[in-house]
């Protein structure tokens, strides 16, 4: 977060988030903010506001909200000193020079960036190779052969690692000092102390960090050389569990279809993509790691895993899904049928064919149940290993009305009635750190306007704003209501002395409290003076009695006895009779005689 006198802190406050995000999304004024279509979701009426006055955003329709750099950060998935850097240039603020830390730093920085020029000298030498040689001629009707044509080969910066031994190394040699040939991955070292090509005779695929940038490369065999796929070993600029193929194409995709495609090879990434569906990444390897998972998680946490429809592939799927799960990914599974993998699949069937089933591919626990079925179920035995199979998945759900009714369906599914399973299943259901989930308020209307209205004068009202928070806190007259996650953090923000600001609060909310702030923050509501406060307040000390009558009305209405009826009207009588009391007018004011 912005940083009191920070850098970011005096961007943000020069920047004008309405121009800014007016870059993006057509804005209309409306009332006091200004109004468009959403860009985090699809919508044909616009639900999406920008405060000027209060220099944020928020959409009322998917709950995206926060300040000028929340807005970069989500829209262009930067990190946050890139969003500040972004705003800055947007706004004309004169960036400072980055300080480097140690000579360390420096020379790692210098190393980085010698690796990085040499991965895109190194992509241009394989594309010309490819292109331009005969040997690589041959490799090109090998690619047409496998559909991959010119368009196809500069579209992905296809290119070709000649036979000749030290090709590159010696091109290279020539522009790079001998420890950055060293730990670049693309040549080796013979004991005489010559350089030679790891890379022989193979199609290149770059591969690309989500900036664009060549950072590494997989090489396939043409024929059946072994191993098939060759790739470049950890260096500094690459690591291969932190990278996920065609990412750097695949962003504008994803941003507007909110969901991924995982699939494992270069092949499947490059055909899936020239199917039309862009939004499509792969592991390169066989199963998920947990870095990538991270790294996919900044751009969508929706995902259909399609790996090839091999054992492989399926226990690689396996893997996967409990690495997602436990993101609270919401993932789907295509397992393709025909044993194809999806570069085979389109292929063979056709795009329409692919985009079809990609549309039905099932929820997750579909699919394991379909392959939970496939075990031997008639022997006790068995059904305990398909149950044991299961249950891993269930447990990860975060949601504990999702897991018991999945228990269910599996029990019914899979044909277990054994009280033992069952038990086993329902036990499997329950494990997991329950939530705390606020019980269902019984609060009436004007509590929560209250609530409302005091979250807004702590966030605004200059003049009172410090004795406010002190009284609600004193008190704790927000204790259990809906809000007092956003009363503490406001509390908190005041109690620092400065004003509060509302991307700082926000971060520190959970999901829901987040979106409730940004709600009242942008709810047109008067600005209100301290009788006003006061008033307030005097909802929230009266809750208890509020509620009970709330109670009482209920229970009235639902047409007791005799008896008991007179009891409840009595105790009505009673609680009115205390609220009118407490809420006596302040002595009348002596007019001045007209
Ligand atoms: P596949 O064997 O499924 O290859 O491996 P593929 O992508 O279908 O390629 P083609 O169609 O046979 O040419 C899937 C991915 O696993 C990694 C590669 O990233 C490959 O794209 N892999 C595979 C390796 O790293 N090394 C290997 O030897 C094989
Ligand atoms: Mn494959």
């Amino acid at each position: 977060m912005a940083e009191a006198g920070s850098f970011a802190d005096r961007v943000k406050q020069q920047a004008d988030i309405v121009r800014v995000i007016g870059e993006y999304v057509r804005l209309k004024k409306s009332g006091q903010n200004f109004s468009g279509l959403c860009p985090f979701h699809q919508e044909k009426t616009p639900s999406f506001s920008v405060s000027a006055v209060k220099q944020m955003y928020y959409c009322f329709g998917c709950g995206k909200g926060g300040d000028v750099f929340q807005f970069v950060m989500e829209l262009e998935k930067a990190p946050f000193p890139e969003a500040v850097r972004t705003v800055a240039e947007k706004c004309g603020i004169a960036i400072p020079k980055p300080r480097e830390r140690s000579p360390e730093e420096r020379k790692e920085n210098q190393q980085r960036s010698a690796l990085v020029e040499m991965h895109r000298e190194a992509a241009a030498f394989f594309a010309r190779h490819l292109l331009q040689t005969p040997e690589g001629k041959v490799a090109q009707a090998y690619l047409e052969d496998r559909g991959l044509n010119r368009e196809a080969v500069t579209r992905f910066g296809l290119g070709f690692a000649p036979s000749a031994g030290d090709a590159l190394a010696r091109f290279l040699k020539q522009k790079y000092p001998d420890n950055i040939l060293e730990v670049c991955g693309l040549v080796g070292r013979d004991p005489s102390g010559r350089f030679y090509d790891r890379f022989r005779r193979r199609i290149m695929f770059p591969i690309s960090n989500e900036a664009g940038k060549v950072i590494a490369f997989g090489g396939r065999a043409m024929g059946d050389d072994m191993p098939k796929y060759m790739n470049s070993p950890e260096t500094p600029i690459y690591s291969k569990s932190g990278v996920l193929y065609h990412l750097d194409r695949a962003k504008e995709a994803l941003r507007q279809s909110d969901f991924a495609v995982l699939v494992e090879g270069y092949m499947d990434a490059i055909a899936v993509a020239r199917a039309g569906v862009g939004n499509v990444v792969a592991s390169c390897g066989t199963s998920l790691a947990e870095p990538q998972t991270k790294l996919l998680a900044r751009f969508t946490r929706r995902i259909v895993v399609n790996y090839d429809p091999d054992t492989a592939g399926q226990a690689a799927t396996e893997r996967s899904l409990v690495l997602l799960l436990e993101k609270e990914f919401d993932v789907r599974v295509l397992a393709l049928p025909g044993g194809a993998d999806p570069d085979k699949f389109i292929k063979e069937q056709g795009v329409e064919a692919y985009k079809k089933l990609l549309t039905q591919a099932p929820a997750y626990l579909d699919y394991l149940i379909g392959r939970a079925r496939l075990m031997d179920r008639t022997t006790a035995a068995g059904k305990v290993a398909a149950l044991n199979f299961l249950m891993p998945y269930v447990q990860r759900l975060p949601n504990r009305l999702l897991r018991s009714e999945w228990a269910t369906r599996i029990a019914s599914e899979l044909r277990v009635d054994e009280p033992v399973l069952r038990a086993a299943l329902r036990r499997a259901a329950d494990e997991r750190r329950s939530e705390v989930k606020p019980k269902a308020e019984l609060l009436t209307p004007a509590v929560k306007r209250a609530e409302r209205q005091l979250i807004r004068m702590l966030f605004e009202a200059v003049e009172f704003r410090e004795k406010l928070a002190h009284e609600i806190a004193s008190a704790e007259l927000h204790r259990g209501l809906e809000t007092r996650q956003i009363f503490e953090a406001l509390v908190v923000a005041i109690a620092s002395g400065q004003k509060p600001d509302a991307a700082a609060v926000a971060a520190t909310l959970d999901d829901k409290d987040r979106r409730l702030f940004f709600e009242i923050l942008f709810e047109t509501l008067p600005e209100g003076t301290w009788e006003d406060a006061e008033s307030c307040l005097g909802f929230l000390r009266h809750r208890p009695v509020a509620q009970e009558l709330t109670d009482l009305q209920r229970q009235i209405e639902a047409n007791p006895a005799a008896e008991e009826l007179k009891r409840l009207v009595i105790r009505r009588m009673e609680l009115l009779r205390l609220l009118s009391r407490e809420r006596e007018p302040e002595p009348a004011k002596i007019l001045p005689d007209q």
